[in-house]
Parts: structure tokens; C-alpha cells; sequence
């Protein structure tokens, strides 16, 4: 059957990370699974630490793949989606430069996308930035669970956060494109947002994607905790814990990836505390992660 043709936005997204292909990176600074730990963010080093060496993962909205690699290289099954070309193909390279068997890049649309014939189903899905460029994300988020979940998988999805977004919407409008000497265009920024998107890399390709990505985004959207609670109880999951944490978290004190799941915080502490997120979050550009459990399958 005939895969049908993306809607209109998804198109717009596609072809954005085509032409700003994310995280994206210098391929000539990773010879060596070291570089990838030399070259990864907290959040990466945390979950490489905390998922199991057997575990198998599907990568969501993998982009450039960096975070697959990275978790492949103690020898997990991770299987990356994508819809973009350019990054699927740039995440191949450094995936057959590391010599990395046991990972698999797919250029699909995740939203609609099967798993072939006889695969199994995952036990950790990772849907990081990939929600914010979404249009339907509850019904992305069901589909993708359901496709591909294994029975009590694990599920994190990073997001931005409506609170935790406002200095970044604010300091967009100070923004503007001005020609650089060498004939090419180069984006004007405010020294707050120059800070924070150099901080993340000293590679030049990947500052091109992050100001891309942070300032001229194809389509954006930005959400509340509320939204995601929402969308867990449409896939029959257990709210487990956010990074950063909320007061009421009920896997709070637990591993990363342990504790039960439970009631997600929703009491006025928790409001106030992600309102907060405006100040606390506004060096990551509002980006917050929620670990949640799937539910058992027949
Ligand atoms: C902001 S990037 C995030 C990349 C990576 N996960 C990270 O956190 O650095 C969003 C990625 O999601 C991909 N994407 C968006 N919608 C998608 C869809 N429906 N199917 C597959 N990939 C999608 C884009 O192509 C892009 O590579």
C-alpha cells in the first residue's frame, strides 16, 4: 500500500532538517567512540549510564544520530527514526565510521511508520526534540508507542516548555539576519542567546543548526506539564518523574529509570515550580525531559 503524502507542516519540518540537518556535527571529530563521550551532553552521559548494557532502544526523531551512536557503542540494539535524508545520511556515516553493527538508522515519517515484519518491540523509547515540531503529538505519541513498545517499556520524551521558553521567544525578536564580509548571512544575536547557543558546541556545523533551529525554527510549539500528562493517560502510561524535577514526583527519589509510576504532579507546588521554569530553564531554552511507563501488553 502506498505510503500517503505528509501533511503540510510535516513537509515544511522535513525539509527544514534537510537544509539544518540537528544536532548536527563535524564528522572529522569522531574517529572514536570516545569523542562521542567527549562530545555529549549531560543528559546523554546520564541515560547512557542509567539503561541497561541488553537493552534495546528506538531513538525517535534520531536527527544526526550522535545520541544513538553514543548508546550503541556498549553494544545496545538501537534502531534511530528520521524523516529527514540529510540527517539519516549523516548519522549513517558516523555510525559506519564507528563500525557500529548493532545500530540501525531509518528514514521514516515515525508518526506512520511499522515495524518490519518479526522485529521486536522496544524497551526504552526516547522521543527527545522531536515533539515541539509535531503537529498532532498525542496522536504521534500513541502511535509510536503502540507500533513500537515493548510491555512495561520506558518512555522519555524532551520537550520544550511553555514557561520555560519565554526568554528565548522574547529574545528571538531582538534577532536579525545581517551579510557577513564573506558574502553569506549570518544571524544577528542578542550576547544572553549568543552565550547559550555557543555553550552547547564549539563546532561550526553545529552552531549553524542550533541557530537555526533555536531562532528561525520551521514550526515550533511549546507545552505544559498538563499537556503531557494528557498525552501519557492517551497511551495508558505511568507519569514516572521530569528533569528537572517537579515537587510530587512520584518516582522522584529513585534511579533514572526505576520507582513505580504514579499520580503526575498536578497540585498548586507543582504549578508554581513549573511557572519557575521561566528562570530556571532559560539557559536550556525551556527543554524538559519526562520519564514516564508504558503499560503491560498482552
Ligand atoms: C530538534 S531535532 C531533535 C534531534 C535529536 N533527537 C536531538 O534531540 O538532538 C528534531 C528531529 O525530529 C525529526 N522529526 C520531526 N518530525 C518527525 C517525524 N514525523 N518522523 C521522523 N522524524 C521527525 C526531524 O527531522 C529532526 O531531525
Amino acid at each position: 500500500m502506498a505510503t500517503p503524502p505528509l501533511d503540510v507542516s510535516a513537509s515544511v519540518v522535513r525539509e527544514f532538517y534537510n537544509r539544518h540537518p540537528f544536532p548536527d556535527f563535524d564528522l572529522g571529530k569522531y574517529a572514536l567512540g570516545e569523542d562521542l563521550y567527549r562530545c555529549a551532553n549531560s543528559y546523554a552521559l546520564l541515560l547512557d549510564s542509567h539503561l541497561p548494557r541488553d537493552a534495546s532502544v528506538l531513538d525517535v526523531g534520531c536527527g544526526t544520530g550522535q545520541l544513538s551512536s553514543l548508546l550503541a557503542l556498549k553494544g545496545r540494539r538501537v534502531v534511530g527514526l528520521d524523516f529527514s535524508s540529510a540527517s539519516i545520511r549523516k548519522g549513517l556515516a558516523l555510525r559506519d565510521r564507528l563500525g557500529l553493527e548493532n545500530l540501525e538508522l531509518r528514514e521514516v515519517d515515525a508518526g506512520r511508520a511499522r515495524r518490519p515484519a518479526g522485529e521486536e518491540r522496544f524497551d526504552f523509547v526516547l522521543v527527545h526534540g522531536v515533539i515541539p515540531c509535531v503537529p498532532e503529538p498525542q496522536r504521534f505519541l500513541t502511535q509510536v508507542t503502540s507500533e513500537f513498545a515493548a510491555s512495561r517499556a520506558w518512555l522519555t520524551v524532551g520537550l520544550y516548555n511553555r514557561w520555560g521558553r519565554g526568554v528565548l521567544r522574547l529574545m528571538r525578536r531582538f534577532a536579525h539576519r545581517q551579510g557577513t564580509p564573506g558574502g553569506g548571512v549570518d544571524i544577528a544575536v542578542p550576547p544572553a542567546v549568543d552565550a547559550m547557543l555557543l555553550s552547547e558546541t564549539q563546532d561550526p556545523n553545529k552552531v549553524d543548526s542550533w541557530i537555526a533551529d533555536q531562532l528561525e525554527p520551521a514550526f515550533e510549539r511549546s507545552h505544559t506539564v498538563a499537556d503531557v500528562c494528557r498525552w501519557l493517560d492517551a497511551c495508558d502510561a505511568q507519569w514516572v518523574k521530569s528533569l528537572p524535577g517537579l515537587p510530587g514526583d512520584p518516582g522522584k527519589s529513585a534511579p533514572l529509570f526505576g520507582g513505580a509510576g504514579g499520580k503526575p504532579p498536578r497540585g498548586v507546588l507543582a504549578r508554581l515550580a513549573e511557572c519557575f521554569w521561566l528562570v530556571t530553564l532559560r539557559d536550556t531554552g525551556g527543554y524538559f525531559v519526562v520519564v514516564a511507563r508504558l503499560p503491560e501488553r498482552a
